[in-house]
């Protein structure tokens, strides 16, 4: 039976997916880097520091680690700067209601994203109060496609997997949620999220009657 959700945050919860490539893009313009928006979907989902490396194999450039963190952490300046003009008008469509009814229902809800920023990002929203358990960039080593971070949140929830959903819009995000055998919604388009149980466009789509009416056994 169904008794917890995990959510993956940006670009489910609230789209700091442009935040991010504005951060991204600032960065590789200062260091001559090509980046576009096609080399920004390769992000969606990892960590800063993977991130950083994708974007030097794609420009052939290779540097020692101490540089490279120095520039993962001037990207992070720029996008934790961009952050403060975040507001709680700021959910994606349909995050905040459903995010109000699992909450009305008594489910059990966790964050499961591999940010850094992912407190500050609930706090500007004013969402902190949705979630029973924060797991994010802090909490486990390996990020995603690795299952460990819905592992870590599942756990805290005091759940098995198969007791609970995930919400993705990463094609890594969902194979991290199948490798620990959740059940997965997909948020985005199918050719990067058509590997999960069950696909929504948007958020806006994803209502808690509709996840129930394709998962409706569990519930
Ligand atoms: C993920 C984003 O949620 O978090 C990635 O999809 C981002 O784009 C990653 O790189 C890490 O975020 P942060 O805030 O720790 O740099
Ligand atoms: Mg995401």
């Amino acid at each position: 039976m169904i008794k917890g959700f995990i959510f993956d945050l940006d670009g489910v919860i609230t789209d700091t997916a442009e935040l991010h490539y504005a951060a991204w893009k600032k960065l590789s313009d200062d260091m001559g880097w090509q980046f576009d928006r096609e080399l920004n979907e390769k992000l969606r989902g990892i960590s800063r520091m993977d991130s950083i490396k994708v974007i030097m194999d794609h420009n052939g450039v290779s540097l020692d680690e101490d540089t490279v963190v120095e520039l993962a952490t001037k990207k992070n300046d720029i996008y934790v700067e961009s952050l403060d003009d975040m507001t709680p008008e700021d959910y994606l469509p349909g995050a905040r209601e459903l995010l109000t009814h699992l909450r009305s229902e008594g489910f059990r809800v966790a964050l499961g994203s591999a940010s850094k920023n992912a407190t500050k990002v609930l706090k500007q929203l004013n969402a902190t109060h949705f979630f029973d358990v924060i797991g994010d960039g802090n909490s486990v080593s390996r990020s995603k496609p690795a299952p460990d971070i819905f592992l870590y949140a599942a756990e805290k929830l005091g759940l098995p997997p198969e007791n609970c959903i995930v919400f993705e819009d990463a094609e890594k995000g969902i194979d991290a949620a199948k490798a620990g055998k959740f059940h997965s919604v997909g948020i985005g388009p199918e050719e990067r999220v058509g590997h999960s149980d069950i696909r929504f466009d948007t958020m806006k789509e994803a209502t808690l009657f509709e996840v129930k009416s394709y998962f409706k056994d569990l519930f």
